[in-house]
């Protein structure tokens, strides 16, 4: 039980990599603040925490709109009395197009949720734990953010961007007991890899790359968000854990 009396806020909890996480988290006795899009949290999500006995509230929350996220914090924060871990998971790919042809309107879209929306809850989340005496966040960012992905030029900027803000802040918070650092997943079995391309052929192309030849699964990625809001990583904080089946070291 890692994570007992923890709470953690969860962005992007519905579903994927965030729907592993929050699963992980309950198992291991965490307390749940779980936000997303939609106005519910989904069916079986709910049923499973209930019956793992965890307790948990989901707000909706739009990581874009950073007054929708201050305000969901601090519900939180009121509700639970505090928040010991953030983890900020929420994003959205964007369309695949070349550059040259990449709207400008989808440019400001990926930006707004994927770097603007870690940087509304980091915000959030930094002056809470600098009240409250320390915190860990755990950003999700991506290979993307090492190595360049074709007609991705929006996805891939937003998660140099992550990277970018988890190193720069753990710089500024290394001496406040609060640590911050990211996973950083390849191609993994989520809606948002399913959203890709409906090409089975580029799918399986993008398998092949992969050399262990296989896409990653949520829960893989979950594993090491919890290796990374735990003490385990008591000395680890800037950095991001590539989980990618060995694509980027090719
Ligand atoms: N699946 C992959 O191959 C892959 C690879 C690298 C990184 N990632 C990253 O992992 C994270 C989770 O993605 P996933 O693969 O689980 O995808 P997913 O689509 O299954 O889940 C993403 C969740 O984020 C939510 N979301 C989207 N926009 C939001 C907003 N504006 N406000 C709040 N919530 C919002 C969605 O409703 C959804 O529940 C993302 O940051 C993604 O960029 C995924």
């Amino acid at each position: 039980m890692r994570f007992k009396d923890k709470c953690v806020f969860i962005t992007g909890a519905n579903a994927g990599i965030g729907e592993q996480a929050t699963l992980k988290f309950a198992k291991e006795g965490a307390i749940l603040a779980l936000s997303d899009l939609s106005e519910q949290l989904n069916d079986n999500l709910q049923k499973e925490l209930k019956q793992l006995n965890t307790r948990f509230s989901y707000k909706k929350c739009d990581v874009a709109q950073s007054e929708s996220v201050y305000r969901v914090f601090a519900e939180f924060v009121n509700e639970f009395g505090k928040i010991d871990i953030g983890v900020n998971n929420a994003g959205i790919l964007g369309p695949r197009i070349k550059t040259d042809a990449y709207p400008e309107s989808s440019f400001d879209q990926v930006i707004d949720v994927n770097v603007k929306g870690v940087f509304y809850c980091m915000k959030g989340e930094l002056n809470h734990f600098m009240q409250n005496g320390g915190g860990v966040i755990v950003n999700t960012a991506s290979v993307a953010g090492y190595v360049g992905m074709g007609k991705h030029i929006a996805y891939g900027a937003s998660k140099h961007a992550v990277l970018g803000m988890t190193k720069s802040a753990s710089v500024e918070y290394g001496t406040k007991n609060i640590r911050i650092n990211a996973v950083c997943p390849g191609f993994t079995e989520t809606a948002m890899l399913e959203s890709v391309d409906d090409d089975m052929a580029f799918k399986e192309m993008l398998k092949i790359s992969t050399p262990m030849k296989r896409f990653g699964k949520p829960e893989e990625i979950a594993d090491a968000i919890l290796y990374l809001a735990s003490d385990e990583s008591s000395f680890m904080t800037g950095q991001g854990i590539i989980l990618d089946g060995g694509l980027s070291v090719q």
